[in-house]
């Protein structure tokens, strides 16, 4: 039995590169942030506020605050699970 289901692929928009992929192990808990999902693998995630919705630096994929939804949340809503960060 293969213990990883998906993948995330990170890649940053001033570099034009892709950063990394993230297998996603299948022990996660279910409301991790995809925030702090993506900062635990080592991808610099902007932010003044914690986490908490207000700064908006935690920008993704020119819309989404990457702290508001889970991981969970968007990898059910992202076919490619694919995260842009503008900065990097
Ligand atoms: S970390 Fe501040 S809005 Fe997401």
């Amino acid at each position: 039995m293969c213990p990883l289901r998906k993948s995330i692929t990170v890649s940053g928009k001033a570099s034009g590169k892709t950063i990394k992929t993230i297998l996603i192990p299948n022990d996660l808990p279910s409301n991790i942030s995809l925030m702090h999902f993506l900062i635990d693998n080592g991808i610099t995630v902007a932010s003044s506020c914690g986490g908490v919705g207000s700064c908006k630096k935690c920008l993704i994929n020119r819309s989404l605050l990457s702290c508001q939804i889970t991981l969970e949340e968007f990898m059910a809503t992202s076919i490619l699970g694919h995260v842009e960060i503008s900065y990097l």
